[in-house]
């Protein structure tokens, strides 16, 4: 079993001075940035654009985990990946041909998650599974921090669990909404690799950043 890699949201950062925030994050150990990208359609909420993502891709050299709320999605996988993203997460409801926009994404050498929505059912992702390397799990619904983790959806990573080991895949299990040092155990345990936090990386222990990435590592 692989050691549980933390992706802090920059959703909670102070998005007048990401530079600094972000390199504050490495400093901290993150083993990722998770970058929210969301087009006030797709969720009922706006944040950031390629533009940003290619400015910030000088302060760290972490990969940017980049979960893109947009729909239609297929008309920007350049964009974002030319702005420097090495994941980029896009939800199935968000295109109309997913495996085509799979295969868009890898065709920019970029790694490839699937981000499945509380409700959103397993079996949108399992045809695709041996094609991507990510499959992201929300535990909340998408468009804010700070919301309440929605336990329900452990019974999804743990079917994704077994489905992966047993076929002997290399797909990570990342998960995004609501993880505090509770339930980042029960997360784990249920077998997830990757966990994202915003507000509790961000807002728990006077925002110790360092002590807070590895209070949820160690869970
Ligand atoms: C929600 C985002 C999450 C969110 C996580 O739409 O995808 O990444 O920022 O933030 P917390 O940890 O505050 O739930
Ligand atoms: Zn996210």
């Amino acid at each position: 079993m692989s050691s549980i890699k933390i992706s802090p949201s920059i959703l909670s950062a102070d998005f007048s001075k990401l530079g600094s925030e972000i390199q504050d994050l490495e400093k901290a150990k993150a083993d990722l940035i998770h970058i929210d990208v969301m087009d006030g359609h797709f969720v009922p909420n706006i944040t950031i654009g390629p533009e940003v993502i290619k400015k910030l891709r000088k302060y760290t050299s972490l990969p940017f985990d980049v979960h893109l709320m947009i729909s239609p999605v297929d008309n920007f996988i350049k964009n974002f990946a030319e702005a420097g993203s090495d994941i980029i997460t896009i939800h199935p409801e968000a295109t109309n041909d997913l495996k085509n926009s799979i295969k868009k994404i890898k065709s920019f050498k970029k790694k490839v998650g699937i981000s499945l929505n509380p409700e959103t059912s397993l079996d949108k992702v399992l045809p695709v599974l041996n094609l991507i390397d990510l499959v992201l799990v929300m535990s909340v619904n998408p468009g804010f921090g700070g919301q309440k983790f929605i336990k329900d959806v452990l019974e999804k990573v743990k079917k994704l669990r077994n489905e992966i080991d047993k076929n002997k895949l290399n797909t990570q299990i990342e998960i995004d909404g609501g993880i505090n040092f509770e339930n980042a155990k029960i997360a784990i345990d249920a077998g997830v690799d990757i966990l994202v936090s915003g507000t509790t990386i961000f807002k728990e222990n006077g925002g110790n950043l360092e002590k807070n990435i590895q209070l949820l590592r160690t869970r």
